[in-house]
């Protein structure tokens, strides 16, 4: 195993992030601006301001995730960039910089997949976690099921339809009035909440059984809002919040075990900003308990979007010899 040094740089969504991870797998420094507080005023990310915020912020945070790893740009081997999916004038901020920085240092530049930066957290933590293995995918853009085949190489098994879970959750945040962001919000309500208090529907699709689909279940939500409006009830925020979680953790968690069974496998990969989500870990690790599967999850904080998961997606790139070239633009809609 090398102990090269790759330089992280990730701007798809709202967070601004830089990271200095050595060998794939040692996070010397993993530093996140966050636009929470920029975006909470208007209920959403808005694009035209998340780029705008990374374009002030991202010099900053690349010098501090420099300075906290004790390295100059001459002692690093590659930078790895998130050229997708995400918001394009987001993404935007993130290749001009690591392409400006890598062409003025003379240094390789690597483009990574947003989503395989996700799955690649968990190498952070998990020093024996090698592929092939089973992941699910769980973020404010993505739900995915698939086969992490080999470094770099997926297989996507199954996804949503329609809306992520993240984002339904976000969905459902806003419409009983627990604003942005929906998915922490949803989960801390959720903990005084009676989650058997209403029946939302677990959504299936009958011939793409590793498929999801959330939007129905985000309208029963907003039909039962509906109906307790115009027959004058109050609503418990709290009831919805732990019924509409746990809905959406019971479609995650039987799709993943149909899959691990499915394929005959023994470990379970659990990535994304949902996976920060404590209720969500804990039926995982009952249901994988029982099938005797070993769950991996990364730490919260490399669950949602960092930098560290892009430098360690971009190490074994780097040493399979793969290169972007100066062309490197942003793909908003870049597949696993
Ligand atoms: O991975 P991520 O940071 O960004 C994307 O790539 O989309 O995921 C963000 C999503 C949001 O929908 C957010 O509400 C959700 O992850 N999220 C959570 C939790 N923390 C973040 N959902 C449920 N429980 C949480 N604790
Ligand atoms: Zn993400």
């Amino acid at each position: 195993m090398s102990n090269k040094l790759i330089l992280g740089i990730e701007s798809s969504c709202d967070e601004t992030a830089a990271s200095v991870v050595q060998g794939g797998r040692k996070v010397l420094s993993n530093v996140i601006s966050s636009q929470i507080a920029l975006h909470t005023q208007y209920g959403g990310v808005v694009p035209e301001l998340a780029s705008r915020k990374h374009i002030e912020n991202i010099n900053t945070v690349i010098r501090q995730a420099l300075k906290e790893a004790d390295v100059q740009l001459q002692d690093l081997d590659a930078i790895g960039v998130t050229y997708g999916p995400g918001l394009v004038g987001a993404l935007l901020v993130g290749v001009a910089e690591a392409k400006a920085i890598a062409y003025a240092s003379h240094l390789p530049l690597i483009g990574v997949n947003h989503m395989e930066g996700h799955v690649c957290a968990n190498l952070l933590e998990h020093p024996d976690l090698e592929p092939p293995f089973l992941c699910l995918i769980v973020s404010g853009g993505h739900t995915h099921l698939a086969m992490m085949k080999d470094y770099g190489e997926f297989e996507v098994i199954g996804r949503t339809r329609d809306d992520a879970a993240g984002e339904a959750l976000d969905k459902v945040a806003r419409a009983i009035g627990l604003g942005y962001p929906g998915g922490p919000k949803i989960e801390k309500a959720a903990v005084e909440g009676d989650a058997s208090r209403y029946s939302f529907p677990r959504g299936k699709i009958d011939e793409s059984p590793y498929d999801f689909s959330f939007s129905g279940m985000k309208s029963a939500v907003l039909n039962e809002l509906n109906r307790a409006k115009m027959c004058g009830e109050e609503i418990c925020q709290a009831d919805v919040a732990a019924s509409f979680q746990q809905a959406v953790i019971d479609v995650l968690v039987s799709h993943a075990m149909k899959a691990v069974r499915d394929f005959g496998q023994k470990r379970l990969v659990l990535a994304g900003g949902v996976a920060s989500n404590k209720a969500l870990r804990g039926a995982l690790q009952e249901a994988c308990q029982q099938n005797g599967i070993k769950l991996y999850c990364p730490s919260p904080i490399y669950c949602t979007d960092n930098a560290a998961m892009i430098s360690a997606a971009a190490w074994y790139h780097y040493e399979k010899g793969e290169r972007a070239d100066w062309s490197l633009n942003a793909v908003p809609d870049l597949p696993l």
